[in-house]
């Protein structure tokens, strides 16, 4: 039977209130009395900057997801991002409490973020990967023409996401049985107007413009190695997301065991170095190599914009 503890009840009293969050201009409208309890049993996740749980509204009993992260100041950044982004192919904020925190393994007297979410039920995209090994291109179009949706809203905003992988791509079924994809996991999202030039990556995933900035793999950046990067560097994680999807492998990945990231998948990732092995993209149209190929470009000029992505034969014809 899973566990169920109240502990969001006991932690309302210290809920953000409408004018705390006007006054740090955080979030608008979030002025909720409603209470929650925590499923303790079987997280959902169990990321690098917190744990995420399911939670009950205990007026509805509706289930959510809880995501849990450290009271900072990358803890607020994440929910102010996720929250502008009213799209459709976001997961949505429904409540956020600021409270010492109460949930297992939480630090004595440290301040947490439980931040509410709607309930992606059928997980994230690594999971579904995992599960049906390469998907099938009307599928993958499918999912992929949803994330560029979300991604055009974020982008709109001037919002960058910085970590577009499959495990932060979430999937629910809508009302009419259709698989629904939402972007999730801001934490690494940052505004573009800020000239973001901050080194936070996942090593399979990062576009080159990021990657160089960092100095364990490039002690001696170059002036345009240092320039700040843009909305573009999704464009990029897209194009890892899509090669993912199709085949369950990932284009750059690491020869040594263990290690996330080598002197070679580094060159690799900075020359755009890939390749589409025979045995893997058995067939796979050659429209879906082609669109991966105009994805993974060095230069992020040279990628194609989020529109032409949409108007590619690959899409098109699927
Ligand atoms: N709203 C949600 N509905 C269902 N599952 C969720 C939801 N939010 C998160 N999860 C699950 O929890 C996992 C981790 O969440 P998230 O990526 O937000 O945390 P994180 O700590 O930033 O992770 P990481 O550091 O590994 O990227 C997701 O990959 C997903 O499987
Ligand atoms: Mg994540």
């Amino acid at each position: 039977m899973e566990q169920v503890i109240s502990m969001l009840r006991t932690i309302n009293p210290n809920f953000f209130t409408k004018n705390e969050f006007k006054s740090q201009n955080i979030i608008q409208e979030i002025d909720s009395r409603t209470q929650y309890d925590l499923v303790q049993s079987s997280p959902l996740g169990n990321g690098a900057t917190g744990v995420v749980y399911r939670c009950i509204c205990k007026e509805t009993n509706k289930i959510y997801a809880l995501k849990i992260v450290r009271d900072n100041k990358d803890g607020l950044n994440e929910i102010v991002l996720q929250r502008r982004c009213n799209s459709e192919n976001v997961v949505p904020i429904i409540d956020v409490f600021r409270c010492v925190g109460h949930h297992p393994g939480s630090k004595p007297g440290v301040k947490y973020l439980y931040i509410v979410m709607e309930l992606q039920r059928e997980g994230n995209l690594f999971q579904f990967i995992k599960c049906h090994g390469g998907v099938r291109e009307e599928t993958a179009v499918h999912l992929m023409k949803q994330v560029v949706y979300g991604l055009q809203s974020l982008h709109k905003q001037g919002i960058i996401h910085k970590d577009l992988k499959p495990e932060n791509i979430l999937l629910s079924e809508g009302e009419d049985k259709e698989l629904c994809a939402k972007l999730s996991d801001f934490g690494f999202s940052c505004q573009e107007k800020s000239h973001p030039t901050r080194v936070e990556y996942t090593p399979y995933y990062v576009a080159p413009e990021v990657l160089c900035k960092d100095r364990q793999y490039n002690p001696y950046p170059t002036s345009m190695d240092l320039a700040p990067y843009d909305h573009r560097c999704d464009i990029w994680g897209l194009g890892v997301t899509i090669y993912t999807l199709l085949t369950g492998i990932t284009p750059f990945y690491s020869e040594i065991n263990g290690r996330v990231m080598t002197p070679i998948m580094y060159d690799n990732i900075q020359n755009a170095r890939y390749k589409f092995p025979e045995y893997q993209w058995r067939g796979i149209s050659t429209n879906a190599k082609d669109l991966i190929s105009k994805l993974l470009i060095t230069d992020p000029k040279d990628r194609l914009t989020l529109r032409q992505i949409l108007k590619h034969p690959w899409v098109l014809e699927n």
